[in-house]
């Protein structure tokens, strides 16, 4: 056996032990994420730091995992110098895996402050400055809360014309037709709920009830668009095709 000291306790290690399974087998904890028992230690995580005087008479930190016990070794698992190492370490952690719930419920144990994970939007207002400056419907807003700040539905607004979806650079506005509705959504908030209308043409689901009175309301000084707007695109395209074939045929 060998007599070594964890903040100050003396503590009997086995012979070839680490400092980390030494504490381990006293019931003292230190964070790790990299240890596994079954497997050659890789100091990969740096959670597992601990304080002790270097040959130089320096305080270091060093990786307990791989740290060998030693007679009358000194370590320290709490000390200011290994809060700082540890929080250095989650903060990697967390830069690389920010959503990742062992990570992030370890962190809050050991006292790191732990940042809300990324909902996935950049903040670009893409979809609020569409909605407001061309669909005109005001149908996002941006609030800030105890939450932070982020998008939010502005209710019954949205026509569900889809162009904020479109415009998404992360995806993260996701527009679903089923069973002849068309949810637009971004995360779990509805922003829309809305009945789909037919084609007159085709008869395929194609465009929001919403969206075509929006059209007919807002295009009236257009009427080839005011004639076709109850087509779907497929449609139209035929149309158009059909006319230009026309008008070529006419010319010849
Ligand atoms: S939801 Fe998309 S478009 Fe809107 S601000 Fe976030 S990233 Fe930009
Ligand atoms: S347990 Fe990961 S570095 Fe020691």
């Amino acid at each position: 056996m060998i007599k070594m000291f964890i903040d100050g306790r003396e503590i009997e290690a086995k012979e070839n032990r680490t400092v980390l399974q030494t504490a381990k087998e006293n019931g003292i904890r230190i964070p790790h994420l990299c240890y596994h028992p079954a497997l050659k230690p890789s100091g990969s995580c740096k959670l597992c730091g601990v304080e002790v005087i270097s040959p130089a008479g320096k305080l270091v930190v060093m990786l307990s995992c791989i740290l060998k016990a030693k007679e009358n070794l000194e370590i320290k698992t709490d000390s200011e110098l290994v809060q700082a190492h540890r929080k250095k370490a989650f903060n990697n952690l967390l830069q690389m895996a920010p959503e990742a719930d062992r990570i992030r419920h370890l962190a809050r144990e050991w006292g790191v402050d732990v940042p809300p994970p990324p909902d996935g939007c950049i903040r670009c207002r893409l979809c609020i400055r569409v909605c407001n400056e061309i669909v005109k419907s005001k149908a996002l807003k941006m609030v800030t809360d105890e939450k932070g700040t982020r998008v939010m539905p502005e209710p019954g607004r949205c026509i569900g014309c889809g162009t904020c979806a479109n415009l998404c650079p992360t995806n993260l506005i996701q527009v679903k037709d089923q069973d002849g509705v068309r949810t637009v959504s971004i995360k779990e908030n509805i922003i829309g709920q809305l009945p789909l209308e037919r084609c007159e043409g085709c008869g395929t689901l194609y465009a929001t009830e919403n969206f075509l009175r929006h059209v007919e309301n807002s295009l009236h000084s257009h009427p080839d668009t005011k004639d076709h707007h109850h087509l779907c695109s497929s449609c139209i395209k035929l149309l158009s095709n059909r006319a230009a074939a026309e008008r070529k045929r006419i010319r010849k």
